[in-house]
């Protein structure tokens, strides 16, 4: 039902975030992996994902869907101490190759994304694997990068020239913290903003890190002044630059046609059990949350905004968050109502006009 009133704001890629493991030789303020887990590390552990990668995608309606995009994750795959001698390099490879052959069979296009701290030392041999995955497979990097909260290293720049040629984009979790350094100016961002294309992912907290979400007064002054002022910045920068209220947008998050597996084989729609129907407002399910989105789309009355078109929406898990003083209105709203009102912007094209 859902589904049906956001239909032209679907892509038409769908995405697995498979994490294979928890383990992490860092520890990121915003982040709740348990770091020193082992679940999903045994050889076993990791050959038992490929079937459920497959019972996901064999459930794709090829109308609807072109390509399958798999996220690889950890916790860090690229540790240091798990690169000593190839080991799990060769896992990882086995498992992006099974996953290409399963988007051929069922006659989707597959694109690999590894998702990494990029702190690694072992970097001749990184960019080598994936040199090599390269010539049989399609496996980009996204590479994480924070203002706040995370180690950002001499190495993380040294690997980052290095692997640059494989890199999709750089990933920033909105924290309160980051946006305000952000706002306050951050030179290593602005020299990255340069060079890579970068991405304002929502912070999705858990209970020992709610202290991280930002205000929606935050998130709106970021929007206002930081995105206004780095029209390149995805998913919000190329709405700024041109507002054309009858172009139909993408969703800015993967909640349909989104499959997440988790280091012990459980599949979610995108929740971890530590998750639970205390922290959210609306009834929890792990395996479908599009309850959450029907509830921001009623709240905000998204059907009858003359910004429902081009809006990218919010992630709905993050907003559902229960968290109080969300009486703010709509963030979204706010920031494209003072867009337009700037006299540069082109708004010559009304919603709903053919
Ligand atoms: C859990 S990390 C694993 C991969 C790798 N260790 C890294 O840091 O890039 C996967 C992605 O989730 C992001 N992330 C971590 N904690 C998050 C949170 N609480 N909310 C949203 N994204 C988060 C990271 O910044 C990274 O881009
Ligand atoms: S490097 Fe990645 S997995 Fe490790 S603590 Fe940071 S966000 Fe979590
Ligand atoms: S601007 Fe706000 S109310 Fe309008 S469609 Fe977007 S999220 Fe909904």
């Amino acid at each position: 039902m859902v589904k049906e009133l956001i239909r032209p704001k679907l892509s038409r890629f769908a995405e697995i975030e498979l994490t294979l493991f928890e383990n992490c030789d860092v520890s990121c303020a915003f982040c709740g992996h348990e770091k020193s887990s082992q679940v999903g590390m045994s050889e076993d552990e990791l050959a038992a994902k490929a079937p459920l990668v497959r019972a996901f995608v064999q459930t794709l309606d090829p109308k609807e869907i072109e390509s399958v995009h798999l996220h690889l994750v950890g916790g860090e795959l690229l540790q240091d101490r798990l690169l000593a001698d190839g080991w799990y390099l060769e896992q990882y490879r086995k498992i992006v190759l099974a996953f290409d052959q399963i988007c051929q069979e069922f006659g989707f296009a597959a694109r690999t994304f590894l998702v990494t701290n990029l702190l690694f030392k072992k970097n001749i041999l990184v960019n080598d694997w994936l040199g090599e995955m390269n010539r049989v497979s399609q496996i980009n990097l996204i590479v994480s990068y924070d203002s706040s909260g995370r180690p950002i290293t001499k190495q993380y720049f040294e690997n980052l020239t290095m692997v640059k040629t494989f890199v999709s984009n750089l990933n920033v979790v909105a924290t309160n913290r980051t946006l305000r350094k952000l706002l306050d100016g951050d030179p290593r961002f602005e020299e990255l903003y340069e060079n890579f294309d970068i991405f304002i992912d929502d912070f999705l907290p858990d209970k020992s890190t709610e202290g991280l979400i930002p205000s929606d007064e935050l998130f709106l002054e970021f929007l206002q002044k930081f995105v206004g002022s780095h029209p390149g910045l995805l998913p919000y920068g190329p709405l700024f630059q041109k507002i054309d209220l009858s172009e139909w947008q993408d969703l800015q998050f993967a909640t349909y046609n989104k499959c997440t597996i988790l280091p012990d084989g459980t599949m979610t729609n995108y929740l971890w059990p530590r998750h639970h129907q205390e922290h959210f407002r609306f009834d929890l399910s792990h395996a479908d949350n599009s309850n959450f989105l029907a509830e921001f789309l009623d709240y905000h009355k998204c059907l009858s905004c003359e910004y429902f078109r081009i809006c990218p929406l919010r992630c709905p898990v993050s907003w559902a968050w229960r968290k109080p003083g969300r009486d703010f209105g709509c963030v979204n709203k706010a920031f494209f109502d003072s867009a337009r009102l700037k006299p540069s912007r082109d708004i010559s094209q009304e919603a709903g006009k053919p």
